[in-house]
């Protein structure tokens, strides 16, 4: 009985001749098929990671950090005293910033009372968080994103900005020369850039299983893609000690962090560079 029943059902199976005459009949239209797949598997994947990045920065911007507030307003405190290339605008003792990757807007508290914010960010998924947040900001002249990227910020005109900030970007950045030279372009002269980034660890004696981590997380590409392509390995200071700025303040530090995760950024680079 069972040698019976076994034989039907291998009946009803297509050869491996079959099947294989099968695929090729309907070759064109099974590459189609996955063709298909992978471009919207591609652009929706980038849009559900976005969406991700920018709900994860947001709900992490509600625990401000304290000492990192502190860092950036020692950092920031020139800003107030900066005076701006446009005669209209030094009449009123305001001036022009352009923020790089704005994301949700954690610097607005830093800015001069008056300032003009224009600001830029690839991620369309920041504008609601950006939008909400200037709301508690008044007393700056803030513009809509412009979703661009810094290294394609040709709508900016040359020597236009007085001030450039750019806070936890290089890290995700496709391109850093690229940009330096930007930042220089549209900086007015002596105009000022300021940088705050998470670098790779800069003393991996001390901290080898820091350093090691760093590596691994960024090599095998999870970090990068749960964060929106932040890599943990980068270090700015050399391309930018010689992107051709008058002036280049900088110092490498850690910044103090509670979660016990993001540790691994403490290592840190800031400071001031002028066109
Ligand atoms: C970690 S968030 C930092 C946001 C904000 N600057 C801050 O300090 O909270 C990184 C930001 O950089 C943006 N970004 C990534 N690549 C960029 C690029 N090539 N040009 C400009 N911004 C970029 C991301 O969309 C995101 O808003």
């Amino acid at each position: 009985m069972a040698e019976v029943e076994t034989g039907e059902v291998n009946a009803d199976l297509p050869s491996g001749g079959c099947l294989i005459k099968m695929l090729c009949d309907n070759a064109l239209f099974i590459a189609g098929f996955v063709v298909v797949v992978a471009i919207v598997a591609k652009f929706k994947l980038k849009d559900w990671r976005q969406r991700w990045f920018a709900a994860f920065c947001d709900s992490m911007s509600k625990h401000v950090d304290a000492k990192r507030e502190i860092m950036k307003n020692d950092l920031f405190a020139s800003m107030q005293t900066h005076q701006s290339h446009d005669p209209e605008l030094r009449k009123i003792n305001a001036i022009k910033v352009l923020e790089i990757g704005v994301g949700t807007g954690m610097n607005f508290a830093h800015y001069p009372e008056g300032t003009r914010l224009t600001v830029i960010d690839p991620n369309p998924h920041f504008k609601q968080y950006y939008n909400e947040n200037r709301k508690k900001f008044p007393n700056i002249h803030s513009e809509d994103i412009i979703q661009t990227t810094g290294e394609d910020m040709d709508m900016i005109p040359d020597n236009s900005i007085d001030v450039v900030v750019v806070t936890l970007v290089f890290c995700s950045v496709q391109d850093t020369i690229k940009i330096l030279k930007n930042i220089l372009r549209i900086l007015a002269p002596g105009g000022k850039f300021y940088f705050y980034e998470h670098i790779k660890e800069f003393n991996p004696k001390k901290h080898p299983i820091r350093s090691l981590l760093q590596t691994i997380l960024t090599k095998t590409c999870i970090w990068p893609f749960m964060l929106d392509e932040c890599c943990l390995d980068r270090d700015m200071l050399h391309a930018l000690e010689n992107a051709g700025f008058s002036k280049v303040e900088a110092e490498r530090f850690y910044v103090e962090i509670d979660h016990f995760v993001f540790q691994i950024i403490e290592p840190s680079l800031k400071g001031v560079a002028v066109k």
